[in-house]
């Protein structure tokens, strides 16, 4: 059904030559209804409501027996206060049109006798003028719509869901913050997002930095696991993602975490042999890790479980630092002194010499013993070398680094390179102690 528009006048001759230009005017996309008074236009728009049929414009004359013009008007305001309402003068009643625009906001009037020309050109402003302000309601109708919803979904949302400045710290975060990880949501404004890290784990400090580095640079989504802080100061593993926001009132990154449930299954597993290819990062390193030392608890000791993430860890990062990403014990040296070491891993994860290259963990499980083969496409080195400095020479306590190998040489009851030094072999015997 056509919207419509309505004129009421009590002179039928000037209703129907209205009635004419507008159907002649307007006709392909309104109807047209008249009426003869106040009351029967009353009845006719309370109709059109009910059948939910649109009224644009309303032109009125002022002198009509019963209700006049402008009461007429600033009743049927009340009931159509979107509509635009013209009003017909014939002498020039100012205090009618007064009223009127005090009480409902007349959109013109118009005094008689008007020129055809003149009355088309301003039903024609007025049609535009109603359809510009119906499009900015629906727009703003959905707009609240949106924003409600988007409201309500943040705040009932199971991840924790946060908003980050140019420097990192938290401008918005729900209320998720306080069931998952114990903190009031206030208490947490102006934070700087790596305060919820838990960075006793060194782990998780490269991680988060590896990865808000490569998110500030190549401005796509990243996300990754990593143990976040109670507020009892206890780690917590989360899946963190993070995306860049085109600066808005410099809100830079929006970012959810959410907890990641126990792997129930590998419990009940009795055997395992694996084989993972990963990139040069530490967020896949760190994945595998956790995913061996998970496996490990049902037959190691806690001390072991610990013991050989950490190990592994210190090799898969050899394989990734030094053998994928060639960076030298000098190169390391000097970027750990200039504190850009991140800058110095960043820039080879993105060469594409070395982007290629995949670390692959051969990795199996049984009740007696865990076997693990680190094998990366790097270059190798003299291990024999290495081993035998370190054994004479101690660890170099000057430097930030060269004792990952030392550890992990002290754990596992087999630790064997090949030859060229890009594959290192380890075996732990559960319940053996170490000789020697
Ligand atoms: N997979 C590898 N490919 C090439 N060189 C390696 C590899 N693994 C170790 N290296 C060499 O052996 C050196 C000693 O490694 P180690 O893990 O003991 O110390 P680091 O990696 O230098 O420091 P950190 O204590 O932080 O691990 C390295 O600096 C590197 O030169
Ligand atoms: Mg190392």
């Amino acid at each position: 059904m056509k919207p419509v528009i309505i004129c009421v006048d009590d002179e039928n001759l000037i209703l129907d030559s209205i009635k004419m230009v507008l159907k002649e005017n307007f006709g392909d996309g309104y109807s047209i209804e008249t009426a003869e008074s106040g009351d029967d236009a009353l009845e006719l728009i309370e109709e059109l409501i009910r059948d939910g049929i649109e009224i644009p414009i309303l032109i009125s004359d002022y002198v009509m027996p019963g209700i006049k013009g402008d009461e007429f008007l600033i009743l049927a305001h009340s009931m159509i206060p979107e509509t635009l309402k013209i009003m017909l003068t014939g002498q020039a009643d100012l205090r009618g049109v007064e009223n009127v625009i005090n009480h409902a906001t007349l959109y013109r009037f118009l005094s008689k006798p008007w020129t055809t020309e003149d009355f088309v050109l301003t039903i024609g402003e007025a049609l535009k003028s109603f359809g510009q302000a119906r499009q900015i309601r629906i727009q703003n109708r959905e707009l609240e719509i949106s924003e409600n919803k988007y409201k309500e979904l943040v705040e009932n949302s199971f991840d924790i869901i946060f908003y980050l400045d140019r420097e990192e710290r938290i401008r918005t975060i729900n209320q998720s913050i306080n069931r998952i990880l114990r903190y009031k949501p206030k208490s947490l404004i102006g934070k700087k997002f790596s305060e919820l890290i838990y960075i006793t784990d060194w782990m998780n400090e490269k991680i988060v930095q590896e990865k808000m580095l490569e998110l500030i640079h190549n401005k796509e989504p990243v996300s990754f696991n990593c143990d976040m802080v109670t507020a009892a100061g206890e780690p917590k593993e989360m899946l963190i993602r993070l995306q860049y926001l085109p600066a808005s009132e410099g809100l830079i990154i929006v970012g959810t975490a959410s907890s990641i449930e126990d792997d129930l299954l590998i419990r009940l597993c009795e055997k395992e042999t694996q084989v993972y290819k990963i990139e040069n990062y530490m967020t896949q390193i760190d994945m595998v890790c956790k995913r061996i030392s998970n496996a490990i608890t049902k037959y190691g000791s806690p001390e072991d479980v610990f013991l050989i993430k950490l190990c592994i860890m210190e090799l898969l990062v050899n394989a990734m630092e030094h053998g994928n990403l060639d960076i030298s014990f000098d190169e390391k040296s000097e970027a750990l002194d200039n504190n850009d070491y991140y800058k110095l891993l960043f820039k080879r994860q993105q060469n594409p010499n070395y982007k290629n290259k995949r670390i692959t963990v051969e990795f199996s499980l049984d009740s007696e013993k865990v076997e693990i083969r680190i094998s990366d496409e790097g270059k190798g080195f003299d291990h024999k070398k290495q081993m035998s400095k370190v054994d004479k020479e101690g660890v170099d306590l000057k430097l930030a680094h060269g004792r990952g190998i030392q550890m992990a040489k002290s754990f596992f009851h087999t630790f064997e390179y090949n030859d060229m030094g890009n594959s290192v072999y380890l075996i732990r015997n559960f319940n053996v102690e170490l000789s020697g």
